[in-house]
């Protein structure tokens, strides 16, 4: 259980999150929805301490997140993914190094860069890239990927962390509706079968909608809505997004029958042998 509670972030004049509690319970699947500069971001970078709350708190199994630091904060970090916009990959190094950089929190960093990494981690690496059908891509240069291929690769990094709660910031934002579907449909699938709680910023209410067992909604920083789905009704989701309304609805993903992860792209058990095999030749 992630509790959030009078949680507020202040910047010079203004609150860009502004007295929010929250409980989420794990295993949950969250969008959080709002217009630009609404505060969803600084909501979820101060879940993960990338940002410090100015004052409230955040409780996750009854410990004050607000308040770790030093190795507690880094372990927390390990448990609380994100995966962003931008993917944040490192171009020039494969793929399934940037992934394995996943482990650097159950590693120490000296050994992570000098990618001492075990058999049995890059097999688990490989099987995290595999579950979001990028495992034949494991040796390829990262920067030659899709915008898709790309945020898999980040979700498989996030995996490997073996996260209890994945933030992820406007993780489909910057891809094609197909991509958006796969990549949706890979968090839809880590959230149901590994428990693993995922509060998403998402840009479109459909996307939203289609994926979140609830949706919270932010203006100015503040809770506006939070609840099902199927109680947003529109005169709220307008008010939610206000001038931006025309576009939040109109970008809804189609709802054509794509096929999630491509079942060609799937590894068989003796691929992902071979695959572990070779990366550690
Ligand atoms: N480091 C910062 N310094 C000053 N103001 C900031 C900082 N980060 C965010 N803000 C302000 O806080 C408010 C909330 O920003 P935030 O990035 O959380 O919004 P958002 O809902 O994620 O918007 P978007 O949809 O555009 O990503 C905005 O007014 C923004 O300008
Ligand atoms: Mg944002």
């Amino acid at each position: 259980m992630l509790k959030i509670e009078h949680l507020t972030k202040s910047f010079a004049t203004r609150n860009a999150v502004s007295d929010i509690s929250l409980s989420i319970p794990q295993g949950q699947m969250v969008g959080i929805i709002g217009r630009s500069g609404a505060g969803k971001s600084t909501l979820l970078r101060m879940l993960n301490r990338l940002a410090d709350p100015t004052s409230g708190s955040i409780y996750f199994e009854n410990r004050d997140i607000a308040k770790l630091s030093g190795k507690a904060l880094y372990e927390w970090r390990a448990s609380c993914a994100m995966v962003f916009q931008q993917f944040n990959l490192v171009g020039r190094l494969d793929v399934l190094t940037n992934v394995l950089t996943g482990r650097l929190y159950h590693h120490g960093i000296m050994s992570s860069m000098l990618q001492m990494f075990s058999a049995s981690e890059r097999a688990f690496a490989i099987k995290a890239l595999d579950r979001l059908g990028m495992a034949h891509t494991a040796l390829q240069q990262a920067d030659t990927l899709s915008g898709g291929q790309m945020q898999r690769v980040a979700i498989a990094r996030a995996l490997v962390q073996q996260p209890k709660i994945l933030l992820a910031d406007e993780p489909i934002a910057s891809l094609d509706p197909l991509n958006a579907k796969i990549v949706m449909d890979a968090l839809r699938t880590i959230n149901r079968e590994d428990g693993i709680t995922v509060l998403a910023n998402l840009h479109t209410l459909d996307t939203a909608r289609t994926y979140c067992d609830r949706i919270i909604g932010l203006q100015d920083g503040v809770l506006v809505f939070d609840g099902p789905p199927e109680k947003l009704t529109l005169e709220m989701a307008r008010e939610i997004y206000g001038a931006e309304a025309e576009e939040a609805f109109s970008e809804g993903m189609t709802s054509t029958a794509l096929a999630g992860v491509p079942a060609k792209e799937r590894l068989t058990e003796r691929d992902l042998q071979r695959h572990s095999d070779m990366s550690m030749s």
